[in-house]
C-alpha cells in the first residue's frame, strides 16, 4: 500500500488551475518533498490531503483511505503543521498542546505522557511552561510540528516547515524533521522552496512549477541526469544571440541549454572541451563574454533545466501573506 498516492489529481480555484493532473506516490517510511515557487499548488496539495480542501478532479488517498470518503480516518493517519504557525502566543507551550491534544480526542489518560513525549522530542521541555509570546521563530514552529505528532500520525504533512527563518534556526529544525522521522519510523511529505533543505532531508523530490509535477526522482538522480558539469555565461547584449544559443547547442558534450535574458546555462559532459569551443564561436559572432564559469550541478540547476527559470525566495510575499493572515486572526 502506498502512504500517499494521487490520480490525476485536480483543483482549480475559478480560472486558476492550483493544482493541474498531478499523480504520484509516496512510500511508508520515505520523507519526500515537494520543490516549487510560490504559486506552484504546494499547499493547495497538502490541504486536499487533510481534507481542509475538495478536489476539484482526480483522487487521493492516504493509507489507502480516500480523502472524499474516508475523510475520518485520513485525519487520524495524518499530522499537518501548516505554513504559518498557528500557535497561541497568550498560553504557555504546554497549555497550547494540550488545547491540541483535546481538538485530537487523545484520550485523557493518555495526554500528559504524549505531551511529555514530543516536548522532550522537540527539547522544549524546559521552556513549556513560559508563554509563547516570550518564544523565538525557531521554537514556534517546533512546538507547531509537536502538535502535529500528537496522536502519532502515520503521515506527517509539513507546509514549508523553515520559510522565514534564519539558516541557523532552520538547521536545528532539519535536525528535528529527521529525528522525528528515525524515532517513529515517520513518513514525510513536505514543501520547500529552498533548494538546500530538499537535497538535505528528502529521499525524492518532486519539482512542481505552475500546478504540474515537471519531475520525481532522487536529488542524487536529479544532478547525474544533468551531466556532470555546468558551465554558465554571460553575454554582452548583441543581435546575433540566436544563432550563438544554435551554435552552442551543436557542441558535443552539450545536453542542454537554458537561456535566460543575457545568460546562458549549459549543461555539459565535459567542460573543459566544451568552454573553448563557446570562446570560438562567440569571437566568430563578434560576441562578448562578460563572464564564464564552470561549476558542478546543484539542485537550482536541476530546477532551472525542468522548469526554465531560476527559483526565488520571494520573501517579500510571504511576508505579507502573513501579516495578512495575521489581521484576520486579529479581527476574528
Ligand atoms: N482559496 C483560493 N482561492 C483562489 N485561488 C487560490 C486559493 N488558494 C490558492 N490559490 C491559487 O492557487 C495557486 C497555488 O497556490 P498554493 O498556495 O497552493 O501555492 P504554493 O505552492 O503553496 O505557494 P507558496 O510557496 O506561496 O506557499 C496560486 O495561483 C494561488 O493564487
Ligand atoms: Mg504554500
Amino acid at each position: 500500500m502506498h502512504y500517499i498516492e494521487t490520480k490525476s489529481l485536480t483543483k482549480s480555484f475559478g480560472d486558476v488551475i492550483a493544482v493541474n493532473d498531478i499523480s504520484f506516490s509516496v512510500e511508508k517510511g520515505e520523507i519526500f518533498g515537494f520543490l516549487g515557487p510560490n504559486g506552484a499548488g504546494k499547499s493547495t496539495t497538502m490541504m486536499i490531503f487533510t481534507t481542509l480542501l475538495k478536489p476539484t478532479s482526480g483522487q487521493a488517498l492516504i493509507c489507502g483511505f480516500d480523502v472524499m470518503t474516508n475523510a475520518k480516518q485520513v485525519r487520524q493517519s495524518i499530522g499537518y503543521v501548516q505554513q504559518e504557525t498557528t500557535v497561541d502566543e497568550y498560553l504557555t507551550g504546554r497549555e497550547n498542546l494540550l488545547l491540541q491534544a483535546k481538538l485530537n480526542h487523545i484520550p485523557k489518560n493518555e495526554i500528559n505522557n504524549r505531551i511529555d513525549e514530543v516536548l522532550e522530542l522537540i527539547e522544549l521541555s524546559d521552556k513549556q511552561h513560559k508563554s509563547v509570546v516570550t518564544y523565538s521563530g525557531g521554537m514556534r514552529k517546533r512546538l507547531d510540528i509537536a502538535g502535529g505528532l500528537l496522536h502519532r500520525p502515520k503521515v506527517l504533512i509539513l507546509d514549508e516547515p523553515t520559510v522565514g527563518l534564519d539558516i541557523q534556526t532552520r538547521r536545528k529544525i532539519w535536525e528535528y524533521i529527521k529525528k522525528i522521522h528515525d524515532e517513529f519510523e515517520m513518513t514525510i511529505f513536505l514543501s520547500t522552496h529552498y533548494m538546500e533543505e530538499a537535497d538535505q532531508l528528502c529521499d525524492r523530490i518532486g519539482i512542481i512549477d505552475g500546478g504540474k509535477i515537471q519531475v520525481i526522482d532522487s536529488p542524487t538522480n536529479m544532478k547525474n541526469a544533468m551531466g556532470n558539469e555546468v558551465i554558465s555565461i554571460v553575454v554582452e547584449n548583441n543581435e546575433h544571440h540566436d544563432s550563438f544559443l544554435s551554435e552552442l547547442q551543436k557542441i558535443k558534450f552539450v545536453k542542454k541549454i537554458n537561456k535566460d535574458g543575457l545568460k546562458f546555462v549549459l549543461f555539459v559532459s565535459n567542460g573543459t572541451e566544451v568552454i573553448p569551443k563557446v570562446f570560438q564561436i562567440s569571437s566568430e559572432l563578434d560576441i562578448k563574454i562578460t563572464s564564464i564559469s564552470l561549476t558542478q550541478p546543484s539542485l537550482d540547476d536541476v530546477f532551472l533545466s525542468y522548469t526554465g527559470h531560476e527559483i526565488k525566495d520571494d520573501d517579500t510575499k510571504f511576508n505579507r501573506r502573513r501579516e495578512h493572515a495575521k489581521m484576520k486572526r486579529l479581527r476574528a
